[in-house]
């Protein structure tokens, strides 16, 4: 059975995560005070316990207003965090998968985005999600989240196209 780390899980995703991924395998769960992602330097360590298959992380600062005033914050768990689970997971051929956001855009397009469009964000949020420098890494790249009602969770972690998804084959 597969050890599935999920990351964020009282987050709005990360909670239908744990609910819709825990049919596929042994989820483990830690939360901010077992797996802290303002400590990237800390994560390899904090993986090493849990020895996940998979990891699949929703977690983020994502309080994009106040993410103006923390960009140090905001940075170490948006970008340094995911690139060091990355790292860990390359080293361990884990897979990864990370969430990211439309906020990497400046929404100036009149059309649908695709994988391919240039990213231009205009926010210190939009800034740190694009700063996840692992060409490696499937990322899940969505406009909005319903989570109430686990369909978006489920759509996201089952679909092959929800909003956008970014699978990258390229090796860092
Ligand atoms: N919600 C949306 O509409 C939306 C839209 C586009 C993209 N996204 C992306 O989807 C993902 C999930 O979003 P969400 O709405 O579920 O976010 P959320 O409800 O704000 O949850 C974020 C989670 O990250 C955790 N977290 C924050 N800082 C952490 C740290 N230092 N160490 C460990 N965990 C930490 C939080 O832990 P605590 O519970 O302890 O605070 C929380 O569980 C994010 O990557 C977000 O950018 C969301």
């Amino acid at each position: 059975m597969s050890r599935i780390l999920i990351t964020g899980i009282n987050g709005q995703l990360g909670f239908e995560l744990r609910r819709s991924l825990a049919m596929l395998g042994e989820c483990i769960c830690p939360d901010r005070q077992r797996l802290d992602l303002s400590r990237p330097a800390d994560i390899a360590a904090g993986l090493e316990q849990y020895q996940p298959d998979i990891i699949v992380n929703p977690a983020a600062y994502t309080a994009v207003d106040k993410a103006e005033s923390d960009a140090e914050l905001a940075h170490a768990v948006n970008a340094a965090a995911p690139a060091a689970i990355a790292d860990w997971a390359a080293a361990k051929n884990a897979l990864l998968l990370h969430y990211s956001t439309d906020y990497v855009f400046d929404g100036n397009k009149t059309t649908p985005y695709e994988e391919s469009d240039a990213t231009n964000p205009q926010s210190v949020y939009g800034l740190s999600k694009c700063r996840v420098s692992r060409p490696s890494v499937p990322v899940v790249q969505t406009t909005s989240s319903c989570a109430p009602a686990g369909w978006w969770a489920l759509m996201a972690a089952t679909s092959s196209r929800p909003s956008c998804v970014w699978r990258v084959n390229a090796t860092a």
